[in-house]
């Protein structure tokens, strides 16, 4: 125990640096696990120090705590289906943010702590960032899960109202650092949860993902801001990596999608619940096939480029779509899957369903990789993706999505796509792709016709 508290600085940069392996292992599938092993090892020790060095914990608490938080996490991570993914991410970060309220709460109550001006600032930036972590997370939460309408608050009294409670906030945080007073910031801790509301009310259901990694990196920057509160610098430099991991993951979603970076962090609109409003699928002719007349052609092509999108996902077509891509690969056909970044509904939603059929990864490539490699390839088989195929993001300046990098599926020398009907994707638009003369439209659920493709490669 005593060399635990002796080095207990040296063991914190232990933790840090194997947070950092962490992130380093989480950004290739291939490193996924190794990456979570070292953030399991890390924050272990990160607890046993702060265990050790702490003055007088009640260990008996802390204990039923952690066994109570352990049994929640382990009996959610087994049972929580792929798609719920988002929203139990959204509701883990509204206990971080819960638990930055609390602290600061509990440290501004302490009779036998003074807070320094400089502590004050951190208490307050610490308290009000996890307020509005706390409701934020929890509106998209509500969102995300159909517990709550998806649809956006509209109306010109939204923006004057986030500015009105944002001000008020401030301006309470201001009245507690000048003159201590407890009960401006009680009501700064309040005005900031229901900042939280106003942040994430105007952003459509569809548009959460991207909020939910913004949500990520603020309970970073909460959990940070408490480190400071607390003199402890594992929980700093652990939320400082969680708010910038999250914001750069934020920037690439947003980029990827052609949404503004700055309307996010404010809590603007998205646009994508307007697109879809907009859209409209008109009447043109185009040409459709069975599952059998696809086999056939990928059968005989000598390249084939899948292109997975979110239907792949609706109808859990994974596994027979990697089965079938075996068959093709047996019969000497190049098989690769291209991964557009926003495909799916989720941060690596496809990458995760490819990963569950174990899906080898140098089949495996992202848009950037792959993109030039559409012109020389015999076939593309589009499998419940539209927005992140869809010309009209290159072309045509008027699209909602004009500006979003789209996987170029349209320069393959055929493209089939499988979907249930005309009808339009996420961003509801109608998508060129589908009337090229190229194109053989293969209607039906996704999971059905890979399995009719896997029997007639059988023939
Ligand atoms: P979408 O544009 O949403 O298109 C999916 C298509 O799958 C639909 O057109 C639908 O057509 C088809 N589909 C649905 N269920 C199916 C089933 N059971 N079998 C076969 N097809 C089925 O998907 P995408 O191309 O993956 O693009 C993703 C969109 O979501 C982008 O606009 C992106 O910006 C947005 N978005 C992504 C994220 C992240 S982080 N990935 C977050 C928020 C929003 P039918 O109804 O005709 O079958």
């Amino acid at each position: 125990m005593n060399l635990i508290t002796q080095h207990a600085d040296w063991l914190y940069l232990i933790a840090a640096i194997l947070f950092i392996f962490t992130l380093k292992g989480l950004s290739s599938p291939t490193g996924a696990i190794a990456g979570n092993r070292y953030g399991m090892v890390g924050m272990a020790l990160a607890v046993l120090v702060t265990l050790v060095i702490a003055p007088s914990p009640n260990l008996a608490l802390i204990a039923i705590a952690m066994l109570a938080g352990a049994g929640i996490g382990i009996y959610r991570a087994k049972t929580v289906p792929m798609t719920q993914m988002p929203e139990t991410v959204a509701l883990m970060h509204s206990l971080v943010g819960l638990a930055a309220v609390l602290i600061a709460l509990a440290a501004v109550h302490n009779p036998e702590q003074a807070h320094s001006t400089v502590q004050r600032v951190e208490l307050f930036i610490g308290c009000f960032i996890g307020g509005l972590t706390f409701t934020a997370s929890i509106i998209a939460w509500g969102k995300l899960s159909a517990k709550l309408a998806a649809k956006p608050l509209r109306g010109g009294w939204v923006k004057p109202a986030q500015i009105l409670v944002a001000a008020s906030m401030l301006g309470f945080g201001a009245h507690y650092f000048v003159t201590e007073s407890l009960t401006s910031f009680w009501i700064m801790t309040g005005l900031s949860l229901v900042l939280g509301y106003f942040l994430i009310a105007p952003i459509g259901g569809g548009d959460m993902p991207v909020v939910v990694s913004m949500l990520n990196s603020y309970s970073g920057w909460a959990a940070a801001g408490i480190g400071f509160t607390l003199g402890n610098s594992v929980l700093i430099i652990a939320g400082s990596l969680v708010g910038s991991s999250g914001a750069i993951l934020s920037y690439i979603m947003c980029k990827a999608m052609n949404r503004s970076f700055i309307s996010v962090i404010f809590g603007g609109s998205m646009g994508g619940d307007e697109a879809a409003a907009v859209g409209e699928v008109v009447q043109k002719p185009y040409k459709s096939g069975s599952a059998d007349d696809a086999a056939f052609m990928m059968g005989n092509a000598d390249s084939v480029i899948i292109v997975p999108g979110y239907g792949l996902a609706v109808s859990r077509a994974q596994h027979a779509l990697q089965e079938y891509a075996r068959a093709l690969i047996d019969k000497g056909v190049n098989v690769r899957y291209a991964i557009h970044p926003v495909a799916g509904r989720m941060p690596g939603h496809m990458n995760v369903l490819l990963a569950e059929a174990e899906v080898p990864y140098e089949q495996v490539q992202e848009m950037e990789e792959i993109n030039a490699d559409f012109s020389n390839t015999d076939v593309v088989l589009v499998i419940g993706a539209n927005d992140v195929v869809n010309p009209a993001a290159l072309k045509d300046k008027s699209s909602p999505i004009y500006g979003m990098p789209i996987l170029e599926a349209h320069k393959a020398r055929t493209v089939i796509v499988v979907k249930r009907s005309m009808s339009a994707g996420y961003a509801g638009l109608d998508n060129d792709l589908f009337y090229m003369d190229k194109t053989m439209m293969v209607f039906g659920d996704a999971k059905k016709v890979v399995e009719d493709m896997i029997k007639a490669v059988g023939h």
